[in-house]
């Protein structure tokens, strides 16, 4: 076989197996996310309803995993959003005098000393005030709420 014959002969192979290839298929405009609705519907978000009585009515919640945040086991509707001049989180948390005693029921779990050491400075000393970082609790705080998971949470089931 001449090398031209070759050069066509593979030519030809090649341009078989491009015609073979399969086209890929489109995705279907709802099956794109997590969200079962078209990419280009604009859903009304299902309204929560938080669990929880007043503040003061419950039982804390089960830890997740060690040095977990809290859940709240409270309504906090009232209490949102926390602005810079109104936080009533720590209205009711503030509670240094009662670090390391044992909670009356139906008093306020005090914010603990994490929460009044700066981190980022000096991690040894626990100051006298709340530490900005920490302000806004429900970056880190949530309550529990009647949703179901949009994807199932294995967390935790096989480490223990
Ligand atoms: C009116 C007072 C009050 C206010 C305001 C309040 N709490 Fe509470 N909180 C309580 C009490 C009392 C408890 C103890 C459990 C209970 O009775 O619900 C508690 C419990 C908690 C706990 C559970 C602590 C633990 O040891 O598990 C967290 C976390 C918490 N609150 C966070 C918040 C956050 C965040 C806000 C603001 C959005 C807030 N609370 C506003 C009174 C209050
Ligand atoms: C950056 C995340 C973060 C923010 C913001 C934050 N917390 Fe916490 N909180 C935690 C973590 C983590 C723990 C558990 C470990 C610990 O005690 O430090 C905790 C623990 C607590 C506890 C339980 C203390 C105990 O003795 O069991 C209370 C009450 C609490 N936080 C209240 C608050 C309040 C009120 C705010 C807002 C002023 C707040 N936290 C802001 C992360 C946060």
């Amino acid at each position: 076989m001449r090398l031209h014959q070759l050069v066509a002969g593979l030519f030809l192979v090649i341009a078989a197996s491009v015609q073979a290839a399969p086209v890929a298929k489109s995705i279907p405009a709802d099956s794109m996310g997590l969200s079962k609705t078209s990419v280009f519907d604009t859903p009304e978000p299902q309204v929560y309803q938080y669990k929880g009585e007043m503040a003061g009515q419950n039982k804390v919640l089960p830890r997740a995993y060690l040095n977990a945040p809290p859940q709240i086991p409270h309504d906090i509707a009232d209490f949102l959003p926390i602005t810079k001049d109104n936080n009533m989180c720590i209205a009711c948390h503030t509670l240094p005098d009662q670090w390391g005693k044992v909670r009356e029921p139906g008093t306020a779990t005090p914010i603990p000393p994490s929460h009044y050491t700066d981190l980022r400075r000096d991690r040894n000393k626990v100051t006298d005030h709340l530490i900005n970082a920490r302000f806004n609790c429900n970056q880190c705080h949530v309550p529990q709420a009647n949703t179901t998971p949009l994807v199932e949470n294995t967390f935790g089931k096989r480490s223990r």
